[in-house]
């Protein structure tokens, strides 16, 4: 069936937003998870949104054996390969874990999808391959490096999925490298749920916000920025799912041109695209447009850097608006709004017992 799709980790944060976002384009959606970073609560509001059960197996990506029966259940057209581990912290802690779950998975994966002849696949990469930046806007052939073993993971998914690209021109690999996904469903049903105190800022933030955590922690005001925070690419999560939307018509497009030999073209090949909304907001700008729109008083103190952290990052979205014809179209206000009736609704986040 040429619009059924394996989404692996569509449990998660970004992976239930996009099965929404497939569903509405018409894809048959199959949910592969092992549960490890979410919950069926999510699988449960997903099904409730979209008005009817979705199929969904608990297994993990380094089990062939269960991939395979899943390959031999269903005729996928492809992959959007969303399964990992993605705590930066964690993983310099844990950095087998980490190799083990995000490259020996995926490799697993691959050779069961070559089994079966499934070659098309979407990688959730990351802006963290770009480590810190040359110049600014990133655009997709900016130089590539990473500091700690979670963006090592990516980089060295990325290598082999442009080494398979090589060997065999039948592959189809698009990695689409996130900024910094925010933001929840506009219904408030799904967003993201954090296990433990967040790391990252915009969950930080609506936990202050809701009086689970006191302040947030600045981490440093001395960057060479705007007003000395950070400056990052804010995404809102329901635009990135509609970015996946688009590289998977983009690779139907391909694939039909090349079976239909209307093209010279043999296959995408590997193809990086970014995820960004092409503009940077500073840390500051961030927690101020959250207190404006939601009326929340963030309290904030400012400490030291962060280990590991860059000043700026943010995204030429030129190659994804020319290639997918997409781009980003919710704003900062969006995101703060998003993510606060998220928090708000479900202060517990899925643990609703
Ligand atoms: P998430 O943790 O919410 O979702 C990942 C899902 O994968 C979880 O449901 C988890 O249970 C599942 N999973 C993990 N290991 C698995 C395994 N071995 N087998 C089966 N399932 C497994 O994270 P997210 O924010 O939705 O991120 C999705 C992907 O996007 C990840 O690969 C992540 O590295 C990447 N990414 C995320 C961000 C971000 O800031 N959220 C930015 C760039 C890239
Ligand atoms: C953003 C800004 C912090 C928390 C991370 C990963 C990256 C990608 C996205 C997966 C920075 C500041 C943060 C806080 C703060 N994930 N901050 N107080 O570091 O840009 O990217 O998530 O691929 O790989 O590294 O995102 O949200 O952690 O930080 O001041 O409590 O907010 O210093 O300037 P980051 P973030």
């Amino acid at each position: 069936m040429k619009n059924k799709i394996l989404v692996t980790g569509g449990a998660g944060y970004i992976g239930s937003h996009t099965c929404i976002a497939l569903h509405q384009a018409g894809y048959e959606i199959v949910v592969y998870d092992n549960l490890s970073n979410s919950s069926r609560e999510a699988i449960n509001r997903v099904s409730t949104l979209i008005g009817q059960p979705i199929e969904f197996i608990e297994g993990d990506i380094r089990d062939a054996e269960s991939l395979k029966q899943v390959f031999a259940a269903h005729h996928f057209f492809g992959v959007i390969h969303f399964a990992g581990l993605k705590a930066v912290g964690e993983s310099v802690a844990k950095p087998l874990l980490y190799y083990n779950n995000n490259v020996s998975g995926t490799i697993t994966l691959l050779e069961v999808m070559a089994e079966y002849n499934i070659k098309n696949i979407v990688f959730s990469s990351s802006a963290t391959v770009y480590g810190d930046p040359e110049y600014l806007p990133i655009d997709e052939s900016s130089k590539r490096s990473c500091t700690n073993p979670y963006g090592q993971s990516k980089l060295t998914v990325e290598y082999i999925l442009a080494d398979l690209a090589v060997s065999d021109d039948s592959w189809n690999l698009i990695a689409l490298r996130y900024f910094n996904p925010v933001g929840a469903h506009p219904s408030g049903q799904i967003g993201e749920d954090p296990n433990d105190i967040p790391n990252n800022l915009m969950p930080y933030i609506s936990q202050v916000a809701v009086g689970k955590l006191e302040k947030l922690s600045i981490f440093g005001n001395d960057y060479p920025t705007v007003d000395g925070t950070g400056v990052r690419d804010f995404i809102h999560v329901t635009d990135l799912a509609q970015g996946h939307v688009a590289a998977l018509n983009y690779l139907d497009k391909q694939v039909s041109l090349n079976e239909g030999g209307k093209t010279q073209q043999d296959s995408v090949g590997f193809l990086p695209i970014n995820l960004g909304t092409g503009k940077g907001t500073s840390v500051l700008e961030l927690v101020s447009a959250f207190s404006e729109v939601t009326g929340q008083t963030i309290p904030y103190q400012f400490t030291d850097r962060r280990a590991g952290d860059i000043a700026s990052c943010y995204a030429s979205a030129d190659k994804a608006k020319m290639l997918l014809g997409w781009q980003a179209e919710l704003s900062i206000a969006d995101m703060c709004q998003d993510t606060w009736r998220w928090q708000s609704m479900n202060p517990n986040g899925y643990n609703v017992s």
